[in-house]
């Protein structure tokens, strides 16, 4: 199984603008292998600009809040790729894509990275941090997971936010409930029709 590492992808279109989007980058050698599904905004921008930044943050409100239409998190221009970073990252990855694999579904991006830094210390891990980020996944999935599988990994999940969790994993994690009640009421009513 190859190395995944969930961060904070930030890509740009042809105007400029920037897009944020929770992605696990694949690593492939010395690189990168950003994959995203068919159809994303981060797929169109790495056409339209075949750059991207990996952004390494534990600020789990970033992940929940790009999967719950809060995507207005403040950037900085990168140093040496015309795409912008998320100011609070702790660290980050600029990345030049070097290659497409071509596939309907997913296509895969390969990188190579041109430029790496470091701007704030990882203050250690915390299990309400990676219960959010398995939340947000599950979150991601959820018009193709059946109810019982989200009911059940949620309720575990649960545990960890319940003992560790600090202000920001709880706003977090609140978004995302609030996401997967919104969509069960909808799926609900749809069936009721
Ligand atoms: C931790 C995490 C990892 C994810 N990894 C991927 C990924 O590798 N590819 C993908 O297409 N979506 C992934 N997703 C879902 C995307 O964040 C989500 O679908 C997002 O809307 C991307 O589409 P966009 O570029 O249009 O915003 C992931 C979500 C989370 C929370």
């Amino acid at each position: 199984m190859p190395l995944i590492r969930e961060c904070i992808v930030t890509t740009a279109d042809a105007a400029g603008r920037a897009h944020i989007a929770p992605l696990g980058i694949i690593a492939d050698g010395m690189g990168w292998i950003i994959a995203p599904f068919h159809p994303s905004t981060t797929l169109d921008n790495l056409r339209a600009v075949p750059f991207a930044v990996a952004n390494y943050t534990d600020d789990v409100r970033v992940f929940a809040g790009c999967l719950t239409g809060r995507s207005e998190w403040p950037t900085v221009a990168g140093a040496q790729v015309p795409v912008p970073r998320l100011a609070a990252a702790l660290a980050h990855a600029e990345l030049a894509v070097t290659r497409v694999s071509e596939d309907v579904q997913r296509p895969r991006f390969h990188c190579a990275i041109v430029h790496r830094a470091s701007h704030a210390p990882f203050e250690g891990f915390n299990r309400a941090k990676a219960a959010v980020i398995e939340a947000a996944i599950l979150v991601s999935r959820l018009h193709l997971l059946p109810r019982e599988k989200i009911d059940a990994e949620l309720a575990y999940l649960r545990i960890a936010v319940e003992k560790t969790a600090g202000p920001d994993e709880q706003q977090a994690w609140d978004w995302l409930m609030e996401k997967v009640r919104t969509h069960a009421a909808a799926s609900a009513a749809l069936h009721k029709q």
